[in-house]
């Protein structure tokens, strides 16, 4: 079958002919029906990000419906559609992402996640992946779904969900989403909305998706950076929540401009991708009772939960567009997945025309 894969640390993408998959004790064999390329893969794969297990079939996380199941796997059956979180836990903070870069815990990995990593390396760039029991949920329904590329947002959509339900329950109050201009801030701003904000402010450097993000409806707000923290905080604030999803930026200002934008007793997700240290000043938190806290992937729970808002019309995935590629040509797909921003993102279909196979159980 063809697949993206990772040879060595200095190698590209490159599509290549690879054996088929074969299932194993605690594995679930799918066909890939749409996996989102995050916008940040080249950065991943050029060893940006930390170490990717190579070699690899790259890819953290996608829509399949299943194939076949290992004796001991029960709750999944062929024909169930699934999302693949790529998120393999073993507790006490080892973790890993099946297929990318990432570990849970310190960051720092262990002697088990290298040989979780030995064992569940390949990820989901491919026609077929065969996938962890414990990274799958199952999408009841969604064999009905009309649309399996817009459906492989989820997987941002849950990201952001788990880090604005950090904050607590989100009716009635004020959200602002940092770095709302990205696919996770995306994600997040559509999270909030659904989840009842009374307002959603958008902030982000690109006005053009921001003017994008302010057309979903009346409760966003939008702030362009400006890079100065203190005009940034007044133009965002005061809000209850703060959600930075941010990538890779020179320097802390912009999440500091969302601390400085709480209100009294507010929270601070950290979400994103920023390598800087927090100056954040002691009184100051303690004397205005703010909360700082983080974020990593989703549950199953969560998972459940956002699909569930879909399911029902509460969260409408026509504000987000997929731009649809196959295998053909994955330096093409991950140049255009770096110029993706805001609601638009790659969706790699690997397939052109799925199987028929045994409908889901609904
Ligand atoms: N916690 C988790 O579980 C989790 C899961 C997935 C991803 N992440 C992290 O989340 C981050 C965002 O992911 P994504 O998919 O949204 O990536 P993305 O689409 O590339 O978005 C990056 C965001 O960061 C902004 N940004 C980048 N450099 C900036 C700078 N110098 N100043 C101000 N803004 C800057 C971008 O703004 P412009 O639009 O103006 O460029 C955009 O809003 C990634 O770094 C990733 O590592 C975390």
């Amino acid at each position: 079958m063809r697949a993206w894969t990772v040879a060595s640390p200095d190698d590209g993408v490159r599509l290549r002919e690879v054996p088929e998959p074969t299932l194993q004790g605690g594995g679930v064999l799918i066909d890939v029906l749409a996996a989102h390329v995050p916008a940040y893969t080249k950065a991943v794969v050029r060893g940006n990000r930390g170490g990717l297990p190579v070699p690899l079939t790259l890819g953290p996380a996608c829509v399949g419906r299943v194939i076949d199941v290992a004796p001991d796997v029960f709750g999944v059956a062929p024909g169930d559609i699934v999302l693949d979180t790529a998120l393999l836990d073993a507790g006490d903070g080892d973790a890993i992402l099946v297929g990318w870069v990432g570990l849970g815990g310190s960051g720092a990995g262990s002697e088990r996640t290298d040989r979780m990593r030995a064992v569940w390396r390949d990820g989901v760039f491919a026609e077929r992946a065969l996938c962890a029991k414990e990274t799958l949920v199952r999408l009841p329904g969604a064999e009905r779904y009309p649309d399996p590329a817009r459906l492989s947002f989820l997987p941002w959509l849950c990201i952001a969900a788990s880090g604005l339900s950090a904050a607590g329950p989100l009716a009635g109050r004020d959200v602002a989403v940092i770095g709302a201009t990205g696919q996770l801030g995306g994600a997040a701003v559509l999270m909030a909305l659904a989840q009842g904000a009374a307002t959603v402010t958008a902030v982000g450097r690109n006005q053009r998706a921001l003017d994008r993000l302010a057309g979903l409806g009346p409760r966003v707000r939008t702030h362009r950076l400006t890079g100065d923290r203190p005009t940034d905080a007044a133009g965002i604030g005061p809000v209850h929540v703060a959600l930075d999803t941010l990538g890779a930026t020179p320097t802390p200002d912009a999440t500091m401009a969302g601390y400085d934008s709480l209100r009294e007793r507010g929270t601070l997700v950290l979400v994103g991708g920023v390598r800087q240290e927090l100056p954040i000043p002691y009184g100051d938190l303690m004397r205005r009772g703010l909360t700082v806290r983080g974020s990593w992937m989703s549950d199953e729970q969560t998972v459940t939960t956002v699909w569930n808002l879909i399911r029902s019309g509460l969260l409408d995935l026509s504000a987000v567009e997929p731009l649809p590629v196959g295998l053909d040509d994955p330096a093409a797909a991950l140049d255009l997945a770096e110029r993706t921003t805001g609601l638009d993102f790659v969706a790699l279909l690997p397939a052109p025309a799925p199987q028929p196979v045994t409908p889901g159980r609904g």
